[in-house]
């Protein structure tokens, strides 16, 4: 079946908007939201400490080490003072970004054609221990496949933000279906584990999990988050959860 990552980035921007630079005070508490994610079937936790600390901050990253029972899946750019930080922490898997200052939420894929020397710096340097495994977030394209393959990564996780973006068009939704079906097939291959995040909501996740049964894990942030609002972060998790059952023959 395939795993459930919780992407527990707008827990905290919700603290950062009231309680930015007093974090020891501020509600909600990212960590206890991280731990009743775990509880109610999450199999991860992702948090991205952006350059900006816009929303998770260096504090958090190292209390989700220690406190959190399944693994920590710890977004970054980069840069040699994140991979210093990620040395540091050693989470489970590290997932390369790009960040741009400006944007909302990272818009497309690592270009890992143009940027293969340091990113095979940052995979040797980040996984020579072997506790470490780097992910590279990348658009569906099969050259960055190729591309991810040659940096020793262990990991890509596919940008599913175009997928999102057109599922209420059949013909362009069926379109981004057969472009992550095919990187994902060619991604396995190549011997990488296969992810996808970004944009996955409670209308367009099945759908994704019954035509690309193989993604090992999903990483669900914004819409988990949402729905938590509504229903409380439990039940947003366990219903997402039920979503990626296999269907029952
Ligand atoms: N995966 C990556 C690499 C991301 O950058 C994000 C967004 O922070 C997500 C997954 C989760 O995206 P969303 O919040 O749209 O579910």
């Amino acid at each position: 079946m395939t795993k459930l990552g919780v992407n527990i980035d707008h827990a905290a921007t919700l603290r950062q908007v009231r309680y930015r630079g007093k974090e020891n005070l501020g509600e909600p508490n990212v960590i206890e939201v991280a731990l009743l994610c775990e509880q109610s079937g999450a199999d991860g936790i992702t948090a991205h400490l952006r350059e900006d600390r816009r929303h998770i901050v260096d504090k958090d990253i190292h209390e989700l080490k220690s406190r959190i029972r399944t693994r920590l899946n710890f977004e970054m750019a980069n840069t040699e003072e994140m991979v210093s930080i990620a040395e540091n922490v050693r989470p489970s898997y590290i997932c390369l970004v790009p960040e741009k200052r400006q944007e909302i939420t990272t818009e497309g894929g690592l270009d890992v054609k143009s940027d293969i020397h340091s990113i095979r710096t940052t995979c040797d340097r980040l996984q020579s221990r072997g506790d470490i495994q780097v992910s590279l977030f990348i658009d569906p394209d099969i050259s960055q496949v190729e591309a991810a393959a040659k940096s020793g990564a262990k990991l890509v996780e596919f940008h599913t933000g175009q997928y999102a973006e057109h599922y209420a068009d059949p013909d362009r939704r069926h379109d981004e279906l057969i472009r992550l079906q095919k990187a994902a097939r060619l991604a396995a291959e190549m011997g990488l584990i296969v992810n996808a995040g970004h944009g996955l909501n409670y209308q367009n996740t099945s759908d994704l999990v019954k035509f690309i049964p193989d993604f090992f894990e999903l990483n669900i942030g914004h819409s988990i988050l949402c729905r938590a609002l509504i229903v409380g972060i439990g039940q947003a998790v366990a219903e997402m959860k039920a979503l990626l059952q296999p269907a029952t023959p």
